[in-house]
C-alpha cells in the first residue's frame, strides 16, 4: 500500500469512543466497511465497478441499520437533542444515496473521491455529534439513572432489529 493510500484509510482513534460498548462496536464495523471501500477502489477496472458497487452498498446499509439502532438507543435514554440528531441522520442517509446514485449514474466521482466523502460524513459526524450523546450517556450513568441492565435491554431491541 503507498503512503497516499495509507492516509485514506480510517484508523480507530479514541476521539470516536463513545464508551457504549454496543455503539463502539458499529463504529467498528464501520471503520472496517469504509477501508474495505477504500481497498475496493484498488480493484483492476474490470471488476472494480463489481466489487465497488457491491462495498458501497454493503456500506450505505450498514449505515442505515447503525442510524437506526442509535435512535432506538436515544429515544430510550431520553436524549434531550433527539429530534436535532435524528434530523442530522437523516440527511447524511440523503447526502449518501444522493452521492451513490451520481456514481451510479454518471460517475461523476471516481470511487476513491466517493469513499473518501463518505469516510469524512460518517467519521465527522461521529467525532463530533455522538460525542455529545455519549457524555448525556455518560452523566445519565453517574447519576444512576441508565445503568448497564438497561443497556443491555436496548442492545436486545437494537439486535432484533438488524
Ligand atoms: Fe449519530
Amino acid at each position: 500500500m503507498s503512503n497516499e493510500k495509507v492516509h485514506e484509510i480510517v484508523l480507530w482513534e479514541d476521539k470516536y469512543k463513545t464508551g457504549i460498548e454496543l455503539i463502539d462496536k458499529q463504529h467498528h464495523t464501520l471503520v472496517d466497511l469504509t477501508n474495505q471501500l477504500f481497498l475496493a477502489c484498488r480493484a483492476g477496472d474490470d471488476v472494480l465497478n463489481v466489487v465497488f458497487q457491491d462495498a458501497m452498498h454493503k456500506m450505505v446499509d450498514y449505515v442505515r441499520f447503525h442510524f437506526t439502532a442509535e435512535l432506538v438507543l436515544l429515544e430510550k435514554i431520553q436524549y434531550p437533542d433527539f429530534q436535532n440528531h435524528k434530523k442530522m441522520h437523516i440527511d447524511l442517509i440523503r447526502n449518501v444515496l444522493d452521492a451513490a446514485k451520481e456514481y451510479d449514474e454518471g460517475k461523476k466521482l471516481t470511487p476513491n473521491n466517493f469513499v473518501r466523502t463518505l469516510r469524512d460524513w460518517v467519521f465527522g459526524h461521529i467525532a463530533v455529534y455522538d460525542k455529545m450523546y455519549a457524555s448525556y450517556a455518560a452523566d445519565q450513568k453517574r447519576k444512576g439513572i441508565l445503568t448497564e441492565t438497561m443497556l443491555r435491554e436496548i442492545e436486545t431491541a437494537i439486535g432484533n432489529e438488524g
